[in-house]
């Protein structure tokens, strides 16, 4: 079964607050797929994940070395960013990080399908006026489900 949920988030603040929310419920081998065009928010949204893990180092797009690595105690975060192995060999071990000891947050999951498992929480962004993101999520992870109840938009002052 699956489960969705639509959110709007008015501003930057609101998205990363989501993904705070979110990663109080990532756990060791969660897949995260982002999907969205650029500049939609995938990373900002991994900026996110790793504010709410307690991750000090700043995350910048790994675009260029397509794997970052944030080692952390409460939990390691791997940001995979596949934008550039669109047409590429892609046998370059990434498997270690994906079902890993980790989270790991993938942005342009579609160029890797074949790591993809099939368990996994897509967080799809979309762009609409006025800096708004139409943020949809989307899990077959049973155990997340109850993450769906509570995801809410909190107000920026709150
Ligand atoms: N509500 C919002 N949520 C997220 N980002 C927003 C929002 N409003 C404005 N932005 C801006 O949009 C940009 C999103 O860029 P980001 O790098 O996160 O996109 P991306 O989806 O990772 O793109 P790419 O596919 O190029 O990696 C940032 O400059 C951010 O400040
Ligand atoms: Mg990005």
């Amino acid at each position: 079964m699956n489960k969705t949920l639509t959110l709007i988030a008015n501003n930057e603040q609101q998205t990363i607050d989501l993904a705070i929310q979110v990663s109080k419920y990532c756990y060791p081998g969660l897949v995260i797929c982002l999907t969205g065009d650029l500049g939609a928010g995938k990373t900002t949204f991994v900026k996110g994940l790793a504010k709410g893990l307690d991750i000090k180092e700043k995350v910048l797009s790994p675009t260029f070395n397509i794997l970052k690595c944030y080692f952390n105690k409460t939990l390691n975060l791997y940001h995979i960013d596949a934008y550039r192995l669109e047409d590429t060999n892609k046998d370059i071990g990434l498997e270690e990080y994906i079902d890993g000891d980790g989270v790991c947050a993938i942005e342009w999951p579609q160029y890797i399908e074949e790591y993809i498992p099939s368990h996994i929480l897509t967080i799809e962004l979309l762009s609409l006026p006025n800096n708004s993101r139409q943020i949809t999520f989307t899990t077959n992870i049973e155990k997340l489900f109850i993450m769906f109840d509570n995801l809410t938009i909190r107000k920026d002052d709150d």
